[in-house]
């Protein structure tokens, strides 16, 4: 600590649950999954919070929820398992699991944008209904007997404040352990400056941590942001996406860019995590996301991006990234 200001490598508390630092990954859906978050903490992530889970597929036991999404690496804990839903029995039931399962803490979704999410009440929408917000904020604490986060934005539309309004009545009222707070409105989906005087503004008013969201594209926004939000901790969510070494910037553990070996040996960690994770198959095409967030940073040339896009053959995209580590020939 320096000056009354913790460092992000100084340790926190969420509920009791001991964070080792102050940079945390946040929930990124169709990628936050335990081998994408055990990335983060070997990194030097002192949490990382999985992608947001349906609590109604839980409720149901939809089974390739069960299997792919709540599956968690021991190397992991602490983790935090995102749920998103808007009925408090289902959450209830749902947190049950999460918390079966081997979740440190359970994360509710309130900041979801995406329309298909906000129509069945759920998300972002839950900010227009913050009776249902409290109840499955209580719900999901009582039925997973863990503490319980919320992640949301500070408003629906632009100028609109009922995020932050919420967000203390959820610390006040139903005991949430910590609040995410993404201070970009809804309606703004990911774009625009983020309100960290907004987040200063709810940290300074509520005795939960306040971990900041939004914006937090590379170490030196990070660093800003912190400062500037007087938040508790910083959840980084794109800045994070072929770049773990993010976390290792801003714990203190890295001052230069990774050799580009490191890239490659680390991509190629990722191709075999997929396919433990879900087979050679499915693998082979849910790493084509992945792909171009590491192929940039190594200035791939164009024709072995396409391929690596339009091959679901693991082997060869092995091989293809191997070749990236080699020392270019000159023609
Ligand atoms: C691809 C993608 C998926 C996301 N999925 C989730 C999610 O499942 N749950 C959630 O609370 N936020 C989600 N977010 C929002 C991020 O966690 C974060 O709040 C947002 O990207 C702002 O941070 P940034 O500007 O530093 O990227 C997602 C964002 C992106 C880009």
């Amino acid at each position: 600590m320096i000056g009354g200001r913790p460092q992000l490598t100084d340790p926190f508390e969420i509920g009791g649950v001991r964070i080792a630092n102050r940079v945390l990954l946040a929930p990124l859906a169709g990628i936050g999954n335990w081998f994408v978050r055990l990335q983060a903490k070997r990194h030097g992530a002192g949490l990382a919070v999985s992608e947001m889970v349906s609590s109604f597929a839980l409720h149901y036991r939809n089974e390739r929820t069960l299997r792919d999404l709540l599956r968690i690496h021991p190397d992991e804990h602490p983790v935090s398992l995102q749920l998103f839903g808007h009925d408090p029995e289902v959450m209830r039931s749902g947190a049950a699991t999460a918390a079966a399962a081997g979740a440190d803490l359970i994360d509710i979704n309130m900041g979801c944008p995406v329309p298909k999410v906000r129509k069945t009440g759920a998300g972002a929408q839950l900010l227009r209904d913050p009776e249902l917000a409290l109840a499955l904020a209580r719900a999901a604490a009582d039925g997973s007997g863990l503490p319980v986060t919320v992640k949301l934005r500070s408003g629906v539309e632009a100028g609109d404040t009922s995020g932050f309004d919420l967000a203390i009545r959820l610390a006040e009222e139903a005991g949430v352990a910590a609040l995410a707070f993404h201070p970009r409105a809804a309606t703004k989906g990911h774009k625009g400056q983020p309100d960290y005087a907004l987040t200063r503004r709810l940290a300074e008013r509520v005795e939960v941590p306040v971990i900041v969201s939004g914006g937090l594209a590379d170490a030196e926004a990070a660093r800003r942001a912190y400062e500037e939000s007087g938040a508790a901790a910083v959840m980084i969510a794109r800045g994070s996406l072929g770049n773990p070494w993010v976390f290792e910037e801003l714990t203190g553990r890295r001052r230069v860019p990774p050799p580009r070996p490191e890239v490659v040996a680390e991509l190629l960690w990722v191709i075999d995590r997929a396919e433990e994770h879900l087979g050679a198959e499915r693998a082979g095409r849910y790493l084509r996301k992945f792909y171009p967030w590491y192929t940039a940073r190594l200035e791939a040339p164009p024709e072995l991006v396409d391929e690596l896009q339009r091959s679901a053959d693991l082997p060869r995209a092995r091989e293809l990234v191997a070749s990236l580590g080699r020392p270019l020939v000159a023609a």
